[in-house]
This record gives structure tokens, C-alpha cells and sequence, in this order.
């Protein structure tokens, strides 16, 4: 580490101009020749089987492209875990807006009349609109039990620890919904002929995972279907399952009228019909030794799922392996269950269950430490992990993590003690302002979970271009993450030339490799390694022709590139993910190494709550965290920055409001995410330890600080107010009915 030059650089974004001139062209501003605009109607219920579909008067219907579920050529499905999402409702619909009939005309506004002219008749079935519902059975929904997936993940013997136990502590906790608010909503253009087959253009994160899906749904050959990402304005997961939905319709009505169409959501529709983070309950039973040792812990986690399974059981999964949060358990058992309800399927989204696992440990051990009467911090350190102990999957630490380093500095960075002492002082006092101050411990494991990259078995290559400039080729996307920039950074460094002198593919189907979907925190560290290998690829063959000299130029690079093209027709290097030694996984007993390498983090958060208004204000928010080496400081910062923002507005803003399964507060002016005004200055800390088998030493960073804003937070509310909150979001009306209202009252004010 140190000896790099553009490795660790805050090199400029290689589409940070384009953006930032108005250059870029996202979906919607691209126009194909004559391009019809497509709508979708949806479901008014909730669940029911549909008996009829009639056409409204005064609309010219001849006029119209109209598809329905018969229209699918191929399997009316997108292809993801389970086969149960269907890209149209055909007999029945189990959510509201759920899609039912796609239209498609030229003229945009003759289009949204249409939509609403368009009457389907149901027979409404009971619907359940809760874990709890759901969980009781109120209404059989999916399968035979509502519930999509179930793990058990075991370690030590638990019903042992019981009878051992100084003391017991129990909990339950619970985080809500959350919609992704990217700033460009879902969009896609599709076109179709017999000759040329089927071409989507997205907004999305995923080509190959649109492409997996459009072959099945269209029955066409996978050399007929290509996906381009066109660039995207932000996705955190929302764009990692919808685009298949929104790129099959788009496909279906190309298909169907021979005409390139257009399918872009506005704010409403989009927030109305697509994915949201599972909404969570957590409980907690801990044995403790008197002085806080953590004995075992029986954990027990459920997530609602929505109408289909579409990720449910893998976000589940991460769910699990992070519900023990950073600690040594000797002994634990987790089980978890996703449950059907009639909500539109809840998705990936940033941290991908680790947040709603990491919520309630993290509010569960500042309850321990209460009950135990020991500081947060030091019941924390004294079962923090260490290297040589094992995780609750089994996986031996091999890493040289030092935790109680990184809450020393977490703590010193915030001056969270002398903090504590004063404010618990001050907030003695008559003020109606009180302040509070509470941390987080966690981890996140980068990649995908236990054989998942085995199974991925991403490819990534690269070539040079006529002009002999370098060329990434991945299906990993730019979705404003950094993905181009750091990606080029490896090639730059490993082929020892500029970073100017290296380009990205266009992540087209057509074009590059399958390096694996866009999720999961797996860009820098798993397709980065495979970078950096294809390019040592790339570099041994330009040397051993001949052409180019050890202590080469830039400008040397690029003329023997030239010279080699020019003689060969191609240059082009690829490279295969291999497991790094060690890396096993038992998905049936669910042990083992669950993920190649963990980041870890401990985040402090410094608030003041008004006790007139109930509102919160986050007043300084420290974030330390180890993710192997940072590859640019920049971005890297941007990503914390983001992600702890996102985390306030999951801990204190984001409310959805759902009626009968639909969301009621699907506009911005209502659905409220914090703006510049509400975040707080977000100091940012990385202690760098590289990872041997990551690209450049790093490790996953992406999702990482959704993790720890929220029970930070909710645990500086308990400092500040002496009250226990144990979900979220809190909003300043919550903390009002619990601290303001005396009990005989609170059952008029909930109504
Ligand atoms: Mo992600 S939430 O792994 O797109």
C-alpha cells in the first residue's frame, strides 16, 4: 500500500463531465424513430381474481397497442429465485398496482385517459397487510403457510445456556418500509424485428439479470435479446429486480406493434408500484454473564415480503448471518422467516436485510447494557471479535481486524465520553432541549453470501481499442456509485499507464462478459480482482510480443496496443472469479465462510431532541470504519456520506403510509426524506487494512453505512430522553403518543 499512483487517488469520474454538462442521456431522453409511449393498469385491490376487462366509451381503442397477460410468448414470469412473479396479473392479483394490461399510442396524454378509461371487475379476496396477519394465517395468500423461505442457523447449544445465565434480557424491535427515491424513476425502450431480435435500453443495474428474464418471458434465443444500461440516476437496489418488470413490458408492446416503445414512470407510479425495503421484527433473548459476557442468544426474525418471493429468501439470508452483529457468541440460534403479504414485493435495497438484523442487536445491546448497568461501549468491547474467534456461521477470523481500536477512535473522534458525562448532567436541567449521544457496532459482509460468487462465476476481460486505448468490459454498472472510475483506476494502475488512457465498455449484453450483478457490495472488491487480473492478462501478452518494454510510457502502451491490433485483428484478456482459499460454504446446515471478507464499522451518533416538539435533530454524526483499502477517498466518502443519510431518513423521516396494501404517500411532498437542511456534518474515518484477495486490497463498501445510522441514533434518543424507542422510523408524532400523551389518552390519539 502507498506505492500506487492512481489506486487510492481522488482521480475525476470518468462520467462525471457528461453529467455534470447536461451531456449524459438517460432513458428519458432518448427517442427512437417512430416510438410509441407505453402505460401499464394496475390493480385497484389488494388480492382477487379478475372476472372482466372493459374498454371505456370515448377513447379510440383501434387506435391503441393493447397487451395482456395472453400476449406473452414465452413464460409469463420474471425469472429471478422462484417462478411465482408474474410479469402480468393473468386470473388473479395479489397486490395492489399490481400490472394487468399494457397500452401503447404515440400520443402520451391520449395514453393516461386511456389507462383511466380502462375497468377491470374482481371478486376481492381477503388480503393480509402484516407479519402478524400473515403469520396467523388470517388468509393463506402464497403456498400453503405464507411463508417464502426459513433459515436456521445454529452454533454452540443454546438451550444449555439458560440455566447458566446471571441475567436474561429480552427484546423485540421493528424498522418499516422504505422506498428508495432515486433520483430518475424506473424507464426502459424496447425494440423488436424478426431479424434483429429484441433490444431493451434501462435504467438498471443488472443487464444480464434483465436478460436472463427477457428470454424467458419472449421465448426468443439469448442471442436474440440484448440489454444496454443507459445511465442511471441512482438505483440502491430498486433497479436491481424492477427493471425485468418494466423491460418486459416495454418488450411485450414492442413486440406486439412492431414499434419501438417507451415505458418511464413518473414520480407517483413509480413510487406507488415498485420495491421498497422489507419491513422487519426482531426478537431478542440473551443469556449474560453478570460482568456482560454474552453467553447465547436466541434470535428469532421475520420480514414481509410482499405479494412474491423475488429476493425475499436472500435478503433473509443476509438478514441472518448479520443478526449477531459484530460479536463473539459462543453459542446462538437464529431462525428467520419471510412472510407473504398483499403488498407490492418488497426488494433489494442497500444492506439487503443487514440493516433490520443490525437495528435490533444494536438497540438490544444498549438494553443489555442498561439492565446490567454497564456503559454501551464497554459491553460492547468486551465481546467485540477478535481475529482466531469464529462468527456465527463458524467462519474462523483469518482478518486482522482490531475492533476495539476502531471504537476507541469512534469514540475519541465524537469526545463521546466527556459527551455522555455533560449531556446526562445538562439534560438534568429544566431545558426542554436535551441531548444525547449512542453508537453502533457492526459489519458487513462484502460479496455474495456463502457459495454465491462460486455460483456467479463472473467473468471480466479486457481489450484495447483501434486507438490503443485500454478497455474495462464488465456488466457492472455506473449507477453513480463510481463503479467506471474505480474500475478504470485498477486497470490504470495494474497496466502501469494513465488512468485517461483506459476506458469502459458499454455495459451492453451484446458486448461485454458476465461479471455478475451490481449488488451486494461486490463491484470494487470481486469484479476489481477480476479486473486487475484480466489486465495483468493484458499486459504479459504486449510484453511477451515483443512490442512493449519493461519501463514502458503511457504513449508506448497505446502504439504497441496500436501495432498489436493492427497485426492481429484483437488484444483481449479475460479473467474467471475463483473462490480465495478457504471459502467454504454448507447451505443446508448454514455454516461456514459465509463471506470472504466482512468491512466493520462503529458510528456515533450526537442528537437533540425537543421535548415542545418532539422534533430530532442529528447534530454531528461520526463514522469509522475498516473497509480494506479505499480505492479513491473521494467516492469513498461520498459513499459513507450517502449511506448515513439514507440511514437518518430511514431512522427519522421515511414513513410509508400504506392503506389496504397501497402505498397513500407516494409523492415527495409527503414522503419526506431528510435534505442538506437535516443532515448533519458526517465525519468520515477509514482505518485502512487491505484485504489479501480483494482488488488493490479492498473490500465492499457500498452498502455498509445503511447499517449504522438508525440505532445510533435511536440509542442517542434513549441518552437525550431516558425513553426506550425500538422502531423505526420514529417520527416526532411517535415519540409524542409514547412521551407526551398520559395512557388513558393514547388510544384516542392513535386513532
Ligand atoms: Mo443490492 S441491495 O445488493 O442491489
Amino acid at each position: 500500500m502507498g506505492q500506487e499512483k492512481i489506486v487510492g487517488k481522488p482521480v475525476l469520474r470518468k462520467e462525471g463531465v457528461a453529467k455534470v454538462c447536461g451531456m449524459a442521456q438517460y432513458i428519458d431522453d432518448l427517442t427512437l424513430p417512430g416510438m410509441l409511449y407505453g402505460a401499464t393498469v394496475r390493480s385497484s385491490i389488494a388480492r382477487g381474481r379478475i372476472l372482466g376487462i372493459e374498454f371505456g366509451e370515448g377513447i379510440p381503442w383501434d387506435e391503441f397497442v393493447i397487451v395482456t397477460a395472453t400476449d406473452i410468448p414465452g413464460e409469463n414470469e420474471i425469472a429471478l429465485i422462484n417462478h411465482d412473479w408474474p410479469c402480468l396479473a393473468a386470473e388473479f392479483v395479489n397486490h395492489p398496482e399490481e400490472p394487468i394490461l399494457l397500452l401503447a399510442h404515440p400520443d402520451r396524454h391520449l395514453l393516461a385517459k386511456a389507462v383511466a378509461a380502462v375497468r377491470v371487475r374482481y371478486e376481492e379476496w381477503p388480503a393480509v397487510f402484516s407479519i402478524e396477519e400473515s403469520e396467523r394465517r388470517d388468509a393463506v395468500v402464497w403456498g400453503e403457510d405464507n411463508v417464502f423461505k426459513t433459515f436456521l442457523m445454529e452454533k454452540g447449544d443454546v438451550d444449555a445456556v439458560w440455566s447458566q445465565a446471571d441475567r436474561i434480557v429480552e427484546g423485540e424491535y421493528a424498522t418499516g418500509a422504505q422506498e428508495h427515491l432515486y433520483i430518475e424513476n424506473n424507464g426502459a425502450i424496447a425494440a423488436y424485428s424478426a431479424d434483429e431480435g429484441l433490444t431493451v435500453w434501462g435504467s438498471l443495474q443488472c443487464p444480464f439479470y434483465v436478460h436472463k428474464s427477457l428470454v424467458k418471458m419472449t421465448g426468443l434465443p439469448e442471442e436474440k435479446v440484448r440489454i444496454v444500461q443507459v445511465e442511471t440516476g441512482g438505483a440502491f437496489g430498486g433497479k436491481e429486480d424492477y427493471p425485468s418488470m418494466i423491460g418486459g413490458h416495454a418488450a411485450l408492446l414492442a413486440m406486439k406493434s412492431g414499434m419501438p416503445v417507451k415505458v418511464v414512470y413518473d414520480r407517483a407510479e413509480d413510487m406507488a408500484a415498485t420495491t421498497k425495503r422489507h419491513p422487519s421484527r426482531v426478537r431478542h433473548r440473551t443469556a449474560l454473564t453478570r460482568d456482560g459476557k454474552l453467553l447465547g442468544a436466541e434470535i428469532e426474525i421475520a420480514l414481509d415480503g410482499g405479494a412474491y418471493s423475488t429476493l425475499s429468501s436472500t435478503v433473509l439470508s443476509r438478514a441472518t448471518i448479520h443478526a449477531g452483529g459484530p460479536y463473539y457468541w459462543p453459542n446462538i440460534r437464529v431462525r428467520s422467516k419471510a412472510f407473504a403479504t398483499n403488498y407490492p414485493p418488497h426488494g433489494a435495497f442497500r444492506g439487503f436485510g443487514a440493516p433490520q438484523s443490525l437495528f435490533a442487536i444494536e438497540r438490544h445491546m444498549d438494553h443489555i447494557a442498561e439492565a446490567l448497568g454497564i456503559a454501551p461501549d464497554e459491553l460492547r468491547r468486551r465481546n467485540l471479535l477478535k481475529p482466531g474467534q469464529t462468527t456465527t456461521t463458524g467462519q474462523v477470523i483469518q482478518e486482522d481486524i482490531d475492533l476495539d481500536h476502531l471504537m476507541g477512535r469512534a469514540l475519541a473522534e465524537s469526545d463521546y465520553h466527556a459527551k455522555r458525562e455533560r449531556f446526562a448532567r445538562e439534560n438534568a436541567g429544566a431545558g426542554m432541549k436535551k441531548k444525547g449521544i449512542g453508537l453502533a457496532a457492526f459489519l458487513h459482509g462484502s460479496g455474495f453470501t456463502g457459495s454465491g460468487e462460486r455460483y456467479l462465476n463472473s467473468l471480466a476481460a479486457m481489450d484495447v481499442t483501434a486507438e490503443g486505448k485500454a478497455r474495462v468490459l464488465v456488466s457492472s454498472t455506473e449507477f453513480g456509485q463510481g463503479t467506471n472510475t474505480i474500475l478504470c483506476q485498477i486497470a490504470a494502475e495494474t497496466l502501469g499507464i494513465d488512468y485517461d488512457a483506459v476506458e469502459m465498455g458499454p455495459p451492453d449484453t451484446n458486448v461485454v462478459p458476465n461479471s455478475g450483478p451490481t449488488v451486494a457490495s461486490r463491484t470494487s472488491m470481486v469484479v476489481g480482482k477480476l479486473v486487475h487480473s484480466a489486465a495483468v492478462g493484458l499486459k504479459k501478452t504486449l510484453m511477451a510480443s515483443g512490442l512493449l518494454r519493461e519501463g514502458y510510457s503511457t504513449g508506448e502502451f497505446v502504439t504497441a496496443a496500436r501495432t498489436y491490433v493492427a497485426q492481429h485483428g484483437t488484444l483481449r484478456s479475460e479473467s474467471r472469479y475463483e473462490a480465495p482459499p478457504g471459502v467454504h460454504w454448507d447451505d443446508q446446515q448454514y455454516r461456514g465462510e459465509a463471506y470472504a471478507a466482512y468491512a466493520w464499522a462503529v458510528y456515533v451518533a450526537e442528537v437533540t431532541v425537543d421535548l415542545a416538539t418532539f422534533a430530532v435533530v442529528v447534530d454531528d454524526f461520526v463514522a469509522v470504519q475498516e473497509v480494506g483499502r479505499v480505492l479513491n477517498p473521494v467516492l469513498a466518502i461520498g459513499q459513507i456520506e450517502g449511506g448515513v443519510a439514507q440511514g437518518i431518513g430511514w431512522a427519522l423521516y421515511e414513513k410509508v403510509v400504506w392503506d389496504g396494501g397501497r402505498m397513500q404517500n407516494n409523492q415527495m411532498t409527503n414522503y419526506i426524506i431528510p435534505t442538506s437542511q437535516d443532515i448533519p456534518p458526517i465525519r468520515v474515518f477509514f482505518e485502512e487494512r487491505p484485504f489479501g484477495h480483494g482488488a488493490y486490497g479492498a473490500k465492499g463498501i457500498g452498502e455498509l453505512p445503511m447499517d449504522g445510522p438508525a440505532p445510533a441514533i435511536l440509542n442517542a434518543i434513549a441518552h437525550a430522553t431516558g425513553k426506550q424507542f425500538d422502531s423505526v422510523p420514529l417520527l416526532p408524532e411517535d415519540m409524542f403518543r409514547t412521551m407526551a400523551v398520559r395512557e388513558p389518552e393514547r388510544e384516542a390519539v392513535a386513532l
